[in-house]
């Protein structure tokens, strides 16, 4: 089968760590790299994941460090770590991956993305797991290549509620700008939000993450141990059991849109986003039915909002852990 040829741009992050595992086992991927981004915790660190990921599942690509801040705070000395309180000061939960350290590239991420879709043009496809500023850079250096991205799917923004502030996601809250760049390009590039609304119709139980510990080898005894930071903190904040793995949520539909039924998505519609004030971060979305308001701007998206949970259990579980797969299905899915 002809592969898909896809970047990962990310900032692992736990379930990130999740998303790319799944991206370096599905076999109709072809990853070129995995371009780093701060977000979760700093540039650094998430590099060093990123570097542990990429060791851990023995994968033959790169690491591409890319931007240390938000674009409105690059060059001010000022680092993002947003989310050390979610993912642990590692990022990872209690959990230290060994960094291949080999497998650090010199090339900045953003130089990496256009070089790899100018050499690629209309192959290659975009999965974001965090803030979108390397891709905003991108865009301001070369939007006409930019351009020749085939598709960007990009787990972020939310359309009826947040999980920074009340109507923000995190991604899209910790640099707006660089989301308002990249969907300014989704009238040429097909752009798939997977927000909020549909990460949060998954969840992994204690039994899934219970299973993963025992019954999935080593790298699902990391994901599991990793996880029970998280799964601590929905717990303290959300009074939830089990933990939404959100990035992971971007990649398996990236793998199968299928998981969600057409119904599900809302397909080229408007969606902006507000960069200042109390609703910075905020997505808004024009959605059918339209007939009530009159749509402004461009159909500049696809907005992902719902998918079957237990289809997209088995499908990860099926691709990452074969081998328990039937006990899975037998004794857990629910
Ligand atoms: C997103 O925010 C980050 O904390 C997660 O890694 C995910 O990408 C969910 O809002
Ligand atoms: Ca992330």
């Amino acid at each position: 089968m002809d592969k898909r040829k896809i970047i990962i741009d990310t900032d692992p992050g736990i379930d990130d760590t999740y998303a790319i595992v799944a991206a370096l086992t599905y076999e109709g991927f072809d990853v070129q790299g995995i371009t780093v981004v701060a977000g979760n915790v700093g540039l650094e660190p998430c590099v060093t994941n990123a570097l542990g990921i990429v060791n851990m599942m023995d994968a033959d690509c790169l690491v591409y460090p890319g931007a240390p801040a938000a674009l409105n705070k690059l060059g001010k000395g000022e680092n993002f770590a947003l989310a050390k309180m979610i993912h642990g000061e590692s990022g990872l939960g209690t959990v230290q991956l060994k960094p291949d350290l080999s497998k650090k590239s010199e090339t900045h991420a953003v130089d990496f993305i256009l070089e790899t879709v100018r050499e690629n043009p209309g192959e290659i496809e975009i999965i974001t797991l965090g803030p979108l500023t390397n891709i905003a850079l991108a865009i301001q250096k070369d939007r006409e290549t930019m351009k020749k991205v085939k598709k960007i799917w990009s787990m972020g923004g939310g359309v009826r509620f947040g999980n920074r502030t009340p109507v923000a996601e995190f991604n899209y809250w910790a640099d707006p700008e660089a989301a308002k760049v990249t969907y300014e390009i989704g009238e040429d590039v097909e752009i798939n939000m997977v927000g909020l609304d549909v990460t949060h119709k998954t969840r992994f139980s204690l039994e899934d993450l219970f299973f993963l510990r025992v019954e999935c080898g080593e790298i699902g005894s990391l994901l599991s141990e990793m996880s029970n930071h998280y799964m601590e903190n929905y717990w303290k904040y959300m009074r939830m059991t089990g933990v939404v793995v959100h990035d992971l949520v971007a990649v398996m539909l990236a793998i199968d849109p299928d998981l969600s039924n057409e119904d599900d998505v809302f397909k080229r519609v408007n969606l902006s986003m507000v960069c200042e004030g109390i609703c910075k971060g905020q997505t808004v979305v024009q959605f059918p039915p339209t007939d009530i308001y009159e749509e402004e701007g461009p159909k500049n998206a696809n907005v992902y909002m719902g998918i079957d949970n237990i289809a997209f259990k088995k499908a990860f579980f099926k691709l990452c852990f074969p081998e328990a797969y039937s006990m899975y299905k037998k004794y857990i899915l629910k």
